[in-house]
């Protein structure tokens, strides 16, 4: 007797018809007309069920402080990046876990089973690294939670940063982070590009830095990365998140850029949802759009997943944990709107983002972990369209949040059901 059995789903590869078994926490089997007994079936005709949603780039220890002590009112990164500096010597450990926990709560309801989150390491008593090491084991059975360590304030810019970061390290922090842009200057950005790669490469860990956040055209910082990721011999390891800059690069620097990029192997991190509201501040008209040139990248070859970055924090007011929320501002800010681009968005938030973290056993496989969510779409583009409701989560053969099905978009009195053609 297995334990679940999910029946005639669609798959997000385009799949339809598809039964999925589970027992013991694995799935063991995905196929057409699966009959063994299970101790719980699930209909799923008609709905998407897809792996977990993957968040690759979020801070945690700042989540759901919006007004702890004042909002941003210019709605910049610098203010945001300064209202953060005032929060946190006020806030306490107990403070950062009981907020962490209660994100981490509503991630698993819109069925985020994945997180990279960046801890701020700019503080001497290491409030925030101290709280999420126990968010991450507190919350193991349900979220896959990653740490990255992040010197806010610059890791040469903060005196104490460098020694703080590989403290955090030694705490058992898993990543290594940066923040180069912020430094007092390009060349200060260039050399911690350096030295936090040489720190990751001796202890072999990952890389994941907050890059070229800006709308400086001159800013280099991604080229270093890519550098000093291929001379080290760290590919494959290393994660650049954001890289506004370089939408607003000449694009024949960026012809030369990008096959760097290729050549290390970097993996690309942007942030939709933060950097359509923080970047091209300065700008009157036209303003630029704030994203990286997701399109070139992917296409160039590069593994490109989508993070939220933000919710309800000194940088950015709103946000639900959605990450369907977050494809659906990187497909229009990309302007990706043909039908295998949209799908590419979905996998934006799902596998190409299990695989910037390195997730063992993810997807939809036999074999694989039993974790997936059952979405109230028929398939990615819909889900997209929809911020499709999360009917059930399952994570180890579980179902572990229950979602009741919307009406608003389908079942609306003396309304036509909304189809989606078949192209
Ligand atoms: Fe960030």
């Amino acid at each position: 007797m297995i334990d679940l059995l999910i029946k005639n789903a669609n798959l997000p590869d385009g799949r339809t018809g598809i039964d999925i078994a589970c027992k013991d926490g694995k799935i063991t089997a995905v196929e057409t007309g699966i009959t063994a007994d299970a101790k719980q079936v699930i209909d799923a005709t008609d709905r998407l069920v897809s792996p977990p949603f993957v968040d690759p780039h979020f801070h945690m220890d700042a989540t759901l402080s919006l007004g702890r002590p004042r909002v941003n009112v210019s709605g910049t990164l610098l203010e945001g990046i300064a209202l953060w500096g005032e929060l946190k010597p006020l806030q306490t450990i107990d403070e950062i876990i009981e907020r962490a926990l209660r994100y981490c709560d509503i991630a698993v309801s819109m069925g985020i089973g994945a997180i990279r989150s960046h801890v701020d390491v700019c503080d001497d008593e290491l409030k925030g690294v101290e709280a999420l090491l126990d968010v991450r084991n507190q919350v193991k059975d349900y979220i896959d939670l990653q740490l990255v360590a992040f010197p806010q304030d610059g890791v040469f810019r903060d005196p104490t940063a460098m020694k703080n970061m590989i403290r955090a390290l030694d705490m058992g922090v898993d990543i290594v982070g940066g923040i180069p842009h912020f430094e007092r200057t390009m060349q200060d950005g260039a050399r911690s590009v350096t030295a936090l790669c040489e720190l990751a490469a001796k202890r072999g860990l990952m890389v994941d830095m907050h890059c070229d956040e800006s709308d400086d055209p001159n800013s280099r910082h991604v080229e270093t990365l890519a550098y000093e990721t291929t001379r080290l011999g760290l590919q494959g390891r290393v994660a650049g998140s954001h890289l506004t800059s370089m939408h607003s690069m000449d694009n024949y620097y960026v012809s030369k850029l990008i096959p760097l990029m290729v050549e290390a192997n970097l993996s690309v991190i942007p942030n939709p949802s933060i950097n359509i509201m923080l970047q091209g501040r300065h700008d009157t008209y036209p303003k630029r759009r704030g994203q990286t040139r997701v399109r070139e990248l992917r296409d160039a070859g590069l593994n490109v997943g989508f993070g939220s970055d933000c919710m309800m924090d000194p940088w950015y007011s709103l946000g639900r944990a959605d990450m369907l929320d977050v494809a659906n501002m990187g497909l229009h800010v990309g302007q990706l709107s043909s039908r295998a681009d949209m799908t590419w968005c979905f996998d934006a938030v799902t596998q190409n983002s299990a695989s910037i973290m390195g997730l063992k056993d993810y997807g939809l496989n036999k074999d694989c972990n039993a974790n997936f969510v059952i979405l109230q779409a028929k398939d990615p583009i819909e889900a997209i369209r929809l911020r499709a409701t999360r009917l059930k989560v399952v994570r180890g053969g579980k179902v572990i949040s229950q979602t009741p099905a919307s009406t608003a978009h389908i079942d609306l009195p003396n309304r036509p059901k909304v189809v989606e053609p078949d192209i």
